[in-house]
């Protein structure tokens, strides 16, 4: 069994993966090494039969003996230990879920249910830097993948609908803590059925605007409010996180001005919602040819298993294409689709994607098993 070094595997996004990784047997296929950036000798977790003491993830000498990494640390970690790792002559396999390496020229982004012609050419090419994509980037892909296939999208708008998780773990406790005070605030109104609603929503504004409301995370509050900019300011009217859809999706499908061929337009607008930790998004899409949508719905579902085609309904969508519906499965659900009143080749479509399961932890436990054979 090879051996494999993981970093990371507590947080968050690390701990989805760990579970993952148990439920489908990963361990089974090799011996994992835990590393830990702050509690190096203790045991490694008690799940993983025999894998011993955490080791130092900061030790370039004990990480340089492993064939491969996996890390789900953050990006202030690649950023400080992969360049000395490499610099140290390290040749392994580097799978990260940070954006840090996303775009640099010697990395892939994978999503194998999406592009495993590209992540096979770039192992056939020495290619050693494997990247998780940007979860928003990673859902719609997966719920879209049918549309990719077949070379039906001239150009597309995403509109999104992010959850706290995106943020961290953090954020999602602070937008809890926001709706409980918001809540506290008005409690004894809303008990009494004779009080009047403006009055609650006066108090709730009033606590939304107090400074004290917690929202060092978020910065403002997230509860009963939305906030529509995600990430670094670009400085041309652009979020990084809008930039991501269109320069990610093109890297993942192997396309754009690297490959040789021109890139599939995609732009957006990225707000922040109060869900807990499914993405959704609103997608324009202009197709190259008007298709019917009884055959637009046919390619999404053979598109990747994971796609599930909502009937535009009304009940089924509330019922199936809600964050609350997705959490915690690996169904991408895609509806509300619908020709626009533009013209036929404008297709209307929303999808929910858990940013935890496809946006992060799924593809890099899959591109451990494309490594290990
Ligand atoms: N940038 C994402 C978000 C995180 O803030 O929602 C997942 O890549």
């Amino acid at each position: 069994n090879q051996v494999v070094g993981l970093v990371g595997w507590r947080g968050m996004v690390g701990s989805v993966l760990m579970q993952r990784m148990r439920d489908e047997g990963d361990f089974s296929l090799f011996q994992p090494v835990f590393f830990s950036t702050s509690n190096t000798g203790a045991a490694a977790p008690a799940w993983a039969d025999g894998a011993g003491l955490l080791q130092d993830a900061y030790d370039i000498d004990a990480l340089k003996k492993l064939p491969i990494i996996l890390t789900a640390q953050g990006g202030d970690y690649t950023s400080a230990v992969y360049p000395k790792l490499r610099a140290a002559g390290w040749d392994g396999v580097w799978i990260d879920a940070a954006s840090t390496l996303r775009m640099a020229d010697d990395a892939i982004i994978v999503l194998d249910p999406v592009n495993r012609p590209v992540i096979d050419a770039a192992l056939q090419r020495g290619v050693k830097n494997f990247i998780g994509g940007n979860c928003t980037v990673s859902c719609m892909l997966m719920g879209l993948a049918g549309l990719f296939n077949n070379d039906l999208i001239e150009w597309m708008t995403s509109m999104t609908y992010q959850a706290a998780s995106g943020g961290g773990a953090q954020h999602m406790r602070e937008l809890l803590t926001q709706f409980g005070l918001l809540n506290a605030a008005v409690k004894l109104q809303l008990d009494d059925p004779a009080s009047a609603i403006l009055d609650i929503d006066r108090g709730v504004l009033q606590a939304q605007q107090d400074p004290e409301l917690p929202r060092d995370h978020f910065g403002v509050p997230l509860g009963g409010n939305l906030i529509p900019w995600i990430d670094k300011d670009l400085g041309n009217g652009m979020s990084r996180e809008e930039w991501k859809a269109e320069a990610e999706t093109n890297k993942i499908l192997g396309r754009g001005e690297a490959f040789g061929s021109a890139p599939t337009p995609i732009d957006g607008l990225c707000v922040r919602i109060g869900a807990m930790r499914c993405h959704s998004q609103a997608l324009t899409i202009k197709l190259k040819r008007d298709v019917p949508l009884d055959e637009i719905a046919g390619m999404l579902r053979e598109g990747s298993k994971w796609a599930k085609v909502i009937p535009n309904e009304r009940d089924i969508t509330m019922r199936q294409l809600t964050p609350v519906a997705v959490t915690g499965t690996l169904d991408i659900p895609v509806g509300r689709l619908r020709k626009m009143s533009m013209g036929p080749e404008y297709l209307s479509a929303f999808t929910v994607g858990d940013q935890l399961l496809w946006g992060a932890a799924e593809p890099l436990r899959r591109m451990l098993r494309i490594t290990l054979g």
